[in-house]
């Protein structure tokens, strides 16, 4: 039995903790304060090489590893990469799956859906940024004498997670790109992680370069009546 796969352990109920006690006009107003913060999160592809302390990651990783997961199984980890050479090695694997990709593998329709963004095959903020932060999910969990156990819900709780890790790092100042390159097996490898780990995505983490830009395409988004019903 591990802390997350407890088998035969009953039903124990605490009181709800760290209940939230605001009025409506604060609800209401934190409700605003929060979108019009995290409206100001935008994706770069340029970053700077100014560090960032890992007590900050630290803090963010324990930011996304408060939510929610199927059963409670918690299906995800999290390789936060600073060294120079493996993000180097990162950087070298990734760009050869992207030239693949580029250059015969991907739909039409997939590149141009993608041409607006102005991506390409080369992806130096892979070595540029201070840190790249690998993130799998646990299709299966392992305990320690071999014995294995299911996890539910796998791809979504693991999103989840990455959306609090996007939204801490956000909020802490910081900027990222969530990368993913096709296919991303290689990363299994690099970060020496186990085949019951599926790499999700990078999250490559920091400061956009001073004469960073973004494309513009990405600043459409849909309004809240095109992906919203109320009933
Ligand atoms: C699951 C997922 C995969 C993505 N993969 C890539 C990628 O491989 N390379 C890239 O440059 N951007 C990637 N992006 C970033 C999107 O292009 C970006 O989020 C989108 O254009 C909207 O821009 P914004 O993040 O600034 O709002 C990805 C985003 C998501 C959610």
């Amino acid at each position: 039995m591990s802390r997350v796969f407890t088998p035969g352990v009953p039903f124990e109920p605490v009181p709800f903790p760290d209940r939230q006690t605001m009025d409506d006009r604060e609800i209401k107003e934190r409700s605003e304060i929060f979108y019009q913060n995290i409206r100001k999160r935008h994706s770069t592809r340029e970053f700077s090489d100014r560090p960032v302390d890992k007590c900050v990651i630290e803090n963010c990783l324990r930011s996304a590893g408060t939510a929610p997961s199927g059963a409670n199984h918690q299906p995800w980890h999290f390789c936060a990469v600073s060294d120079a050479g493996i993000k180097a090695e990162i950087q070298t694997a990734a760009e050869e799956e992207e030239r693949a990709f580029y250059g015969g593998k991907a739909a039409k329709e997939w590149l141009d859906a993608l041409a607006p963004l102005g991506t390409d095959t080369a992806k130096p903020f892979l070595s540029v940024a201070p840190w790249l932060i690998v993130i799998f999910a646990e299709r299966y969990g392992r305990l320690e004498n071999g014995q294995t156990y299911k996890n539910y819900y796998v791809n979504e709780s693991v999103g989840i997670a990455t959306g609090f890790l996007i939204n801490a790092l956000h909020s802490s100042g910081l900027a990222t790109l969530t990368h993913t390159p096709n296919p991303m097996k290689f990363l299994n490898r690099v970060c020496g992680r186990p085949d019951n780990e599926k790499p999700f995505l990078i999250l490559v983490t920091g400061h956009p370069a001073d004469d960073a830009v973004i494309p513009k395409k990405s600043q459409v988004k849909k309004n809240l009546n095109e992906f919203t019903s109320f009933l």
